[in-house]
């Protein structure tokens, strides 16, 4: 395990060219495998999450071209909608720490054709994650999805021909979920509807009527026709809107900042933080909108401002969900209190990340109340002092410790600060490039 400080800086600048997406890879990677056409995909984050995406699709029959002058590209040569089988090997399915693989895949592969079975596994952090969540939904239209008794994993995937298809309402708000339904849905006999009860991220739809799915929205329902084969066009992939936070957090922070962070993604579903950041006063410019490979993208330009008061809705949480540690930072730095309710799901994300953050900002000076369902930041508008905090194994949360770090007045130790490379290997040496001491 790494230990990294961050010195204090008096401002950021400079232009970022941030990683890919991670969620927008992880669903190119897996659209790619069930494609009937080679597919090349540029600007794949370059992360541990999406190395284990590309390891397991794999393991699942692609080839995928690599390319020494350019490790973010790839071709991947994939088996077709229906033609994916378990690793002759017997070997089971490694998501390591990657829970959108976890729950993406056993979608995709409960709509394979009968007779197939597939066994997911993954490390200690995602052997303890919530899986009945994604078994549970793909069973209501008609999958053979199990779990441990205690719902973790190993998940065994039996495919057992078309699934009937059907509505079903998604108990937790998550992408993850509706994502896997979604990709369940394209073999089944019937349409597959989701209920959605908030905003999610939307890439899943975007990519599959990319690749020739029908998909139909009305409202908070979106539903998929079953499909034959589907064909993922060619897709560079846009920046990365929840590696983009923690540069907006210090840019916001620092007087006399001005970064520019070129193609992030702007959809409902992710532009929570950068909403709620503006909404507090934050200077955040976007300029020169596009759709980039049927992603809204938007080049940002970031300089400091004085934060100022707002309350967090409870439906806004899901639209922020990756975000809300960089969030409580910013809280910080304004008089009063930030209340979050309604986030439970941080505590099942890579850490618990109510008890985790508490903890963790606690030591570098910051006053921060778990709840059950959130926290509350009591602000202070003084910089934190800073000191040694554990990342404990969450990338979001030794990112957390870097942009405290910049803030603070003495710095911050990060302990176990390698688990940044499951999103964004480089973080800190990038911090250093942009950071005015
Ligand atoms: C993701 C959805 C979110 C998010 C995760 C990536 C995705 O999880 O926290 O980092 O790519 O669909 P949930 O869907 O469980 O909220």
């Amino acid at each position: 395990m790494s230990t990294v400080h961050v010195a204090p800086a008096t401002a950021v600048r400079g232009e970022v060219h941030l990683p890919g997406d991670k969620s927008v890879s992880h669903r190119a990677l897996l659209l790619a495998l069930a494609s009937t056409r080679p597919v090349r995909i540029e600007n794949l984050a370059t992360g541990d999450d999406v190395a284990a995406t590309l390891a397991a699709i794999e393991q699942l029959g692609a080839t995928v071209e690599r390319f020494e002058d350019d490790p973010t590209c790839v071709v991947v040569t994939g088996v077709g909608l229906q033609g994916i089988q378990p690793p002759a090997d017997g070997a089971p399915i490694d998501c390591r720490n990657a829970g959108t693989l976890a729950r993406l895949l056993s979608g995709l592969l409960a709509g394979q054709p009968a007779g197939r079975t597939f066994t997911l596994i993954g490390d200690d952090s995602l052997s303890r994650r919530p899986m009945r969540r994604v078994a549970d939904p793909l069973s209501e239209l008609g999958a053979r999805v199990e779990t441990e008794a205690d719902g973790t994993m190993p998940i065994v995937v039996t495919s057992g021909g078309p699934l009937h298809g059907g509505e079903v309402e998604l108990a937790v708000a998550s992408a993850q979920v509706q994502s896997a339904l979604l990709l369940a849905g394209l073999g089944a006999s019937e349409e597959t509807t989701v209920v959605e009860p908030g905003v999610l991220r939307d890439h899943t739809e975007r990519m599959l009527r990319r690749a020739g799915a029908t998909i139909r929205r009305r409202g908070s329902k979106v539903s998929v026709d079953p499909i034959e084969s589907i064909e993922l066009p060619d897709t560079r992939v846009p920046a990365d809107p929840s590696a983009a936070a923690p540069l907006i957090a210090a840019a916001t922070l620092l007087r006399g900042s001005l970064l520019r962070l070129p193609g992030v993604i702007d959809s409902p579903g992710r532009s929570g933080f950068m909403d709620v950041v503006e909404a507090m006063g934050g200077r955040i410019t976007g300029s020169n909108r596009r759709e980039q490979d049927g992603e809204p993208v938007v080049d940002l330009e970031v300089q400091h401002a004085t934060v100022g008061r707002i309350f967090l809705e409870t439906t806004d949480v899901v639209r922020m969900i990756d975000e809300l540690p960089v969030l409580a930072l910013v809280a910080h730095f304004r008089r009063g209190e930030f209340v979050v309710r309604g986030a439970e799901e941080l505590r099942a994300k890579e850490s618990d990340r109510i008890a985790d953050l508490a903890q963790a900002l606690k030591r570098v000076g910051i006053s921060c109340q778990p709840l059950k369902d959130g926290f509350i930041i009591r602000g202070s508008s003084v910089r934190p002092d800073g000191g040694t905090m554990e990342a404990a194994g969450d990338h979001r949360l030794a990112m957390l410790g870097g942009i405290i770090g910049l803030v603070s007045r003495h710095g911050v130790t990060i302990e176990g600060a390698d688990c940044v490379d499951v999103s964004f290997p480089g973080f800190f040496d990038l911090l250093d490039a942009i950071a005015v001491r």
